[in-house]
């Protein structure tokens, strides 16, 4: 196996790392020669003796020997461009870009089969925490039901802020800035369009559908107050980013929101930059996948494990059919604060300060808002 690892920023050098590291130990595991032929970046980079150093991502492509191309540059313009280049010249093509898959998976899984290529993405959910390949593979005596996740570390890390720190939505968004969590485009972390991203990745291989990204309802955590993490918790909740997709009887329901999280479950307890996926499948009924979502030597580990697996006979194949029925999952209870008493009802209730609070009896979103009307109001919706 030669490989050629396209872009050399944290994660690109941890794989080089990785796979000098683990040289022996992996070769011995795939019983053949596993070599890091080309690193390439625009900034140089001093890489282990014998990789070669080079600017131009066509030096790999056009190598006959290279057959395993990493892609860890981003973006969805000359990351695509790489990527499909290299897909029909028959090269297998290892990635982390959940942008790009969300977008483009159609069009790139159609030229990877067209070629005999294969294209693996473990990296781009989750981090290093394996969740799409098993999901795919290990599970596949299954069908997967529900999928529920904790899918951005970075705001994750802020509400787990918010909440024991004491501090606002923009002090702990300093704090998690500071130390390096987000994104360089901040809004796609905190208005949950990463986690919209993994989420449509989740779905596609579970569900075999491929669904256009946009219509994914996607809302994150500008709005969440620390009033609202403390109420919450009163009633026995967190406050998460919860992404979730699951079969509704028009098709499927897919979003992103924040939610309250029972602070006895599982999804609940998981903190910092934490991620969690939870998948409630016919047989195995639910399992849960959980470590960190993010790093160097984390999403790496996801990456080279990939780079193994297209020397492997696979499982997979990537004939997905096309859905328009994507729809925010709207049956649900709900968390409301308002500033005088509501005639709704209502399966819990409190009131403090000038506050009123109520968690509903599930419902249909639609129908509450309907009894709600002309009232204002702060509306969460609270996991089952
Ligand atoms: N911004 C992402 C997160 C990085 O916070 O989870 C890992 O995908």
């Amino acid at each position: 196996m030669k490989i050629g690892v396209i872009g050399l920023g944290t994660v690109g050098f941890g794989v080089v790392e990785i796979l000098t590291q683990q040289k022996e130990r992996l070769e011995k595991a795939i019983q053949e020669e596993v070599t890091v032929k080309y690193g390439c970046a625009l900034d140089e980079v001093t890489l282990p003796d014998g990789v070669i150093f080079t600017q131009d991502f066509q030096d790999v492509l056009n190598d006959e020997e290279v057959d395993v191309v990493v892609e860890l540059i981003g973006g969805t313009t000359i990351a695509k461009k790489i990527i499909i280049e290299a897909l029909k010249k028959g090269k297998h093509v290892v990635t982390a870009n959940k942008a790009l898959i969300a977008h483009h998976a159609q069009e790139i899984f159609q030229v990877a089969e067209d070629n005999h290529a294969k294209i693996y993405y473990e990296a781009a959910v989750g981090g290093g925490i394996p969740v799409v390949v098993p999901a795919k593979e290990d599970l596949i005596a299954n069908e997967i039901e529900k999928i529920e996740g904790i899918l951005n570390g970075t705001t994750n890390f802020i509400l787990s802020l918010m909440e024991t720190d004491n501090l606002d939505f923009q002090e702990a968004l300093t704090i998690a800035d500071g130390l390096g969590y987000v994104e360089a485009d901040a809004s796609l972390d905190l208005d949950g369009i990463d986690a919209a991203h993994k989420i449509y990745i989740l779905a596609m291989n579970a569900f075999e559908i491929f669904f256009d990204f946009d219509k994914i309802q996607c809302t994150g955590i500008r709005q969440v107050t620390k009033k609202d993490i403390d109420y919450a918790k009163k009633l026995g909740y967190r406050i998460k980013l919860i992404a979730q997709a699951k079969k509704i009887d028009q098709g499927y329901g897919i979003d992103v929101s924040p939610t309250l999280v029972g602070i006895k479950d599982i999804v609940g307890n998981v903190n910092q930059a934490y991620n969690v996926v939870e998948l409630t499948c016919n047989y195995l009924e639910n399992v849960i996948f959980y470590g960190k979502g993010a790093g160097r030597y984390v999403t790496a580990s996801a990456v080279v494990s990939d780079i193994m697996k297209t020397h492997q006979p696979t499982m997979w194949k990537h004939q997905y059919q096309y859905v328009e029925n994507i729809y925010p999952i709207t049956y649900s209870q709900y968390y409301i604060r308002c500033d005088h008493p509501l005639d709704i009802d209502y399966e819990m209730y409190f009131s403090q300060d000038h506050d009123h609070i109520y968690i509903t009896n599930p419902l249909e979103l639609s129908q509450l808002q309907q009894q709600l009307s002309g009232e204002t109001y702060s509306l969460l919706k609270v996991r089952g």
